[in-house]
């Protein structure tokens, strides 16, 4: 199951949990709700034939998929990605990955600027909205295998933050002003 809390302001070791003292969890409905991030549970084993992501990729058009293997053997230029990866940064799409194996995190800036640490698993399907900020991690494991799923043909261009002036961040601001009710 996918959990959530605040990080602390230790800077070292990105691998790490990072929680504060004493631990502040975040709950799904708070994520939902204050920086518009949904989750999903679908079973990593039988995902292919998974009726729900069947449906859920119908539903909210996502033509594209394909895999990615975060480890030093599998992903070249590893050391130089991982690095782009934690850098903060959004998109002008929603970050869709869905973990089969190994795990991660992923941090989202919360509307008081603090970072919530989202820890994902097999069976954890994430979907960050356009315009959020937010960076990724290995964690002391140093592997993961996600799905990546796309509407269209597939952008996966980092603007690193500040981009505030951009469209896609007005929109998100927009909609996190109105708790991502739509
Ligand atoms: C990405 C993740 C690492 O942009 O945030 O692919
Ligand atoms: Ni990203």
């Amino acid at each position: 199951m996918v959990s959530a809390w605040l990080m602390d302001d230790d800077s070292n070791d990105q691998r790490l949990e990072h929680h504060r003292n004493p631990p502040e969890y975040v709950t799904l409905d708070k994520l939902h709700k204050t920086v518009g991030v949904e989750y999903f549970k679908i079973n990593p084993e039988t995902y292919e034939t998974d009726e729900e992501l069947k449906n859920l990729k119908s539903k909210r058009g996502y033509t594209y998929e394909d895999e990615i293997v975060i480890s030093k053997d599998c992903l070249p230029n590893y050391e130089e990605k991982l690095k782009i990866f934690f850098k903060e940064h959004l998109h002008t799409d929603e970050e869709i990955r869905f973990v089969v194996e190994g795990s991660g995190y992923f941090d989202v800036r919360d509307p008081e600027e603090n970072w919530i640490r989202i820890q994902v698993n097999p069976g954890d399907l994430l979907i960050l909205p356009a315009g959020i900020y937010h960076r990724f991690t290995l964690d002391t494991n140093n592997f993961i295998r996600a799905k990546r799923y796309f509407v269209g043909e597939p952008v996966w261009t980092p603007h690193n933050r500040p981009c505030d002036e951009m469209d896609c961040r007005q929109k998100y601001l927009s909609r996190m002003s109105k708790g991502f009710e739509e």
